[in-house]
């Protein structure tokens, strides 16, 4: 008996829990995904994300100066412009909304690190990734230019690293390359590598008014049902000159986390999308759910998996709990 394995001797205190614990969620970890709008002395509630809001570029460096005063690292910018078109122009626009809110964040809050999501869905009248062909769908190469041309305008105005989502073919390498020769070839990509055509990207797409206004996306991102397909996109997207790979959704998807930490030795991002922020918060909103200790084990969760990096709404709260 006295050699028995007797598991519950290493958990009968905090300190001694605090001693074994494998996974430590630091707020170093954070990345927080934020929506930039034009105008001025926007705080705009987002109906589907109770607690998150878009802000104008002004607001944005003050919730920017709290959320870095919290000790979260980065932030994640997403753009709302003010005009549409078929070929999403305002993206790499100079004065875009997202180039303006890079430049104001970089010169007030120069230590926060600026990531800026390159995509063209909300830019694009037709609210798809990229351009159309005369059929209505995306063509790939066609769309890498654009894609291209936009993050080096991101990178221009000061973003410390760009994270193209769109999932076209080849996007990794082109952008890459455009940045070299644009002189940027110091700004690393993280790549949303294994990104699945997921029902949980709804709420955000209120959020970023990007639905797509026919069709859906499922040409482009993932088969949700496929997991060794995910190890050939990350293996690609590194080959390409990803600095850094994402895997997205999080939590429906800590399989392909798993398996990316086992098959890589990049760091790891994985995405806490939207809809499993709406649906934790809903929860909380009913008083069915603790929000604080059902939002650490969810970050502590996809980090166990083996991410190393957490794109997370819940960021400012988690922070303010895990102390900075
Ligand atoms: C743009 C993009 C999306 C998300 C991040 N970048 C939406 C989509 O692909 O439809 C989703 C983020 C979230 O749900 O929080 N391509």
């Amino acid at each position: 008996m006295s050699s028995f394995f007797r598991g519950r001797r290493l958990r009968r205190s905090e300190t001694v829990r605090r001693m074994v614990r494998e996974t430590v969620v630091a707020v170093d970890d954070l990345i927080y995904p934020m929506f930039v709008v034009p105008g001025h002395g926007v705080c705009a509630p987002i109906g589907a994300m109770p607690g998150q809001n878009r802000y104008s570029v002004d607001t944005l460096v003050e919730e920017c100066r709290r959320v870095a005063g919290l000790g979260i690292p980065s932030v994640l910018l997403f753009g709302i412009p003010e005009t549409k078109d078929p070929a999403g122009t305002e993206a790499s626009a100079p004065t875009g909304i997202v180039q303006q809110a890079v430049s104001a964040l970089k010169a007030a809050l120069p230590d926060l690190l600026v990531i800026t999501d390159v995509c063209l869905c909300e830019y694009t009248s037709h609210g798809h990734c990229g351009i159309l062909t005369p059929s209505g769908e995306v063509h790939n190469d066609l769309t890498l230019q654009r894609l291209a041309e936009t993050a080096v305008s991101h990178a221009r105005a000061g973003a410390d690293m760009v994270a193209p989502s769109d999932m076209m073919d080849g996007r990794v390498a082109a952008i890459r390359m455009a940045l070299d020769d644009a002189d940027l070839g110091a700004v690393p990509i993280m790549s949303y590598a294994a990104k699945y055509a997921s029902a949980f990207y709804g709420p955000f797409r209120e959020a970023a008014e990007s639905a797509p206004q026919h069709g859906d996306r499922r040409g482009y991102q993932m088969d949700p049902p496929n997991r060794r397909e995910a190890l050939r996109e990350i293996e690609a997207d590194l080959d390409e000159g990803a600095d850094i790979i994402m895997v997205k959704p999080a939590l429906p998807y800590l399989d392909i986390i798993a398996d990316a930490r086992a098959n890589v030795t990049a760091p790891i991002a994985a995405y806490n999308v939207s809809g499993e922020y709406s649906m934790l918060k809903a929860a909380v909103l009913n008083g069915w759910l603790e929000e604080r200790r059902a939002v650490l084990e969810v970050l502590t969760s996809i980090k166990r998996a083996g991410a190393d990096l957490i794109l997370t709404y819940h960021a400012a709260e988690a922070a303010g709990w895990l102390g900075g």
